[in-house]
């Protein structure tokens, strides 16, 4: 058995490694049967959205596409000109991970990274990109949007008081403001509250929510809280090649997704194997957290042999940017700085085998 425990695949690589869930399997099943209106005119788009609706306390117009990088580059593009600029984290997905999409669905505007290594972004921030760059139009690129993952890049979840703080200080100098909520459902569940303060209610404009990390299969709903954008949308996506003429896929896995509050099930389970994997990995006196574990992400400064003999051991994970460190954390000689993930499908066994690898008793079993 230990043995087994030891050669153990355990995969923190990344929350969508996964599969989907039950639920959203067995809703994605029963959609299969009859025949429906394509492209979204369907029931099950429907009961989607109204679901949506509910949990949003309030009318919303949402489009749904397969990917994070559509939704957040779709949203973004009803919500800047081609000559402004997308202010947002250093380390934002929308500047690192998405080639050139959102300049390519804005026409051109250009995500700006202005948190250097600090973890979340904060109004000052803003106030010193503001203070600091010049505002000569039309030769600079106008700021005209904010864009804030929630959770966060480093896995740090935005109270909504301080999401509000930002967004006061953005709309006061004419900025929209989007959420990469790839992760909102960890967000939501980390912090106990509403979807509704975490979102319209802190100033967002709109939310790209994303359900494919967290037990759908590819599901991703931009939901507008502002009105009047969902008729560009439409003709964007159409545009882009991203509206699905089998529209029920979509609709099944959010209807599956969201009953009950499943997806919070989901993302609560996430988070406190997030929380009990931090604990393993912090009995040992040389490895540095370099953020506390807020959501379902964990980043962490290890011996790089340390991370070999891991890796060796079936644990798989991904070294992270190094100039995402905070400042006050050198990477020493012979370290390597890693990020891990967990999933609702991390189960008690792959913290036992990892603790097994670390040299460390097994954390106590979840349920
Ligand atoms: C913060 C964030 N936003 C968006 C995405 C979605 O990207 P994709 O286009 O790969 O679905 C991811 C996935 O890695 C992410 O981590």
């Amino acid at each position: 058995v230990r043995r087994l425990c030891y050669t153990r695949r355990v995969h923190f690589g990344s929350d969508n490694h996964t599969g989907a869930s039950e639920r959203v399997l067995n809703a994605l099943a029963t959609a299969n049967s009859g025949h429906t209106h394509g492209y979204g005119d369907d029931d099950w788009t429907r009961r989607a959205t109204a679901a949506i609706t509910e949990v949003f306390e309030r009318e919303v117009d949402v489009l749904y596409v397969a990917t994070g990088t559509a939704s957040n580059t779709l949203a973004l593009a009803c919500l800047v000109q081609p000559w402004e600029s997308i202010l947002c984290h250093s380390q934002a997905h929308i500047l690192l991970d998405e080639s050139t999409a959102p300049e390519h669905q804005t026409g051109g505007a250009r995500p700006t990274g202005i948190s250097g290594r600090d973890g979340k972004l904060t109004p000052a921030h803003l106030s010193a990109y503001f203070a600091s760059t010049g505002a000569d139009y039309p030769h600079n690129p106008r700021p005209g949007a904010l864009s804030l993952a929630q959770s966060s890049e480093l896995g740090l979840v935005y109270s909504p008081e301080e999401l509000g703080a930002l967004s006061e200080l953005a709309r006061s100098r004419g900025l929209a403001i989007h959420m990469d909520g790839a992760r909102f459902a960890n967000a939501v569940a980390a912090s106990g509250r509403s979807p509704a303060d975490l979102t319209w209610r802190a100033g967002v404009d709109v939310l790209s929510l994303g359900g494919t990390k967290n037990g759908c299969l590819a599901a991703e709903a931009i939901v507008c809280f502002r009105s009047g954008l969902a008729e560009q949308l439409g003709f964007r996506r159409k545009r882009a090649g991203h509206l699905l003429s089998k529209g029920r896929l979509f609709g099944a896995q959010f209807v599956g997704w969201l009953a009950e509050g499943h997806w919070l099930t989901l993302a609560a389970h996430a988070n406190a194997q997030a929380a009990r994997l931090a604990a393993t990995l912090t009995a040992r006196p040389d490895v540095r957290l370099a953020w506390p574990v807020q959501a379902n992400e964990l980043f962490a400064v290890l011996p790089s042999s340390l991370v070999a003999s891991l890796r060796a051991a079936g644990a798989e994970f991904y070294d992270w940017y190094k100039d995402s460190l905070p400042s006050g954390l050198a990477l020493g000689e012979g370290e390597c700085f890693i990020r891990l993930v967990t999933s609702f499908a991390t189960d008690d066994r792959d913290l036992e085998a990892f603790a097994a690898a670390l040299g460390l008793a097994a954390p106590a079993a979840l349920s």
